[in-house]
């Protein structure tokens, strides 16, 4: 399963991506305002730190302006995704850009058909989005599992973006149902490495050896 870090914080980029974490990056306009930084200047600091894809999204709300953006966006670097939200414009400017060769990634994804009509429109990327439909008392995770089986069913190669990941338990229910990857805040992917027995025996070692007076250096 792929890592893709959802922020436009260049720092916690850096210091995820120096362990190997980081196989890819999301933003979305509301990072972007939380980031501070103009929109170009940040993405194309983030498309030198990272290799892997970079979504970047558009603003427009109509197909032509979606594409020109999209076009936009694309010559920051060759690890850009176009990132479009799932309404009928978005679809054709997904099947334009995606034609031209660009990465699509789709986005707002809230129901197994919006992922079917991604696909047929040659997204890259879906991005379902699990914490809000948990938000509405829906389960995020049925959607992911019904868009697997449908992609599975007809050979789709659009990749399972699993988003609005709020939790840990997120991205194991995610894993274990096949999404290719997940796009999860930094605070949510250093998480993954905490458990409480772990801290527990931890101190358990460090209490006994501190008896035995030995050092290693
Ligand atoms: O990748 C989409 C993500 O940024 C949305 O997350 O927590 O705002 O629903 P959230």
């Amino acid at each position: 399963m792929k890592f893709f870090v959802d922020t436009a914080d260049t720092t916690a980029i850096s210091e995820l991506n120096d362990l190997g974490m980081v196989d890819g990056v999301t933003t979305n306009p509301s990072l972007i305002l939380k980031s501070g930084r103009d929109i170009l200047e940040v993405t194309k600091e983030i498309c030198d730190i990272v290799s892997g894809p970079v979504s970047a999204e558009v603003v427009a709300t109509d197909a032509d302006a979606m594409i020109a953006e999209g076009r936009k966006l694309a010559d920051i670097a060759g690890n850009i995704t176009v990132k479009l939200p799932l309404t009928w414009d978005g679809l054709k400017a997904c099947k334009v850009l995606s034609t031209e060769g660009k990465m699509v990634n789709v986005t707002l994804c809230f129901s197994a058909n919006q992922a079917l009509l991604a696909a047929k429109a040659g997204a890259t990327f879906i991005s379902p989005f699990i914490g809000r439909l948990d938000d509405i008392n829906l389960d995020g995770m049925d959607l992911i599992q019904d868009i697997r089986t449908i992609y599975d069913n007809f050979g789709f190669e659009t990749q399972i973006l699993a988003a609005s990941i709020r939790s840990v338990n997120h991205i194991q229910d995610a894993a274990l149902i096949g999404a290719d990857v997940i796009t999860a805040p930094p605070e949510v992917i250093r998480k993954l490495a905490s458990h409480p027995l772990t801290d527990k025996g931890l101190q358990q070692f460090m209490d006994d050896w501190s008896k035995t007076g030995q050092k290693i250096l």
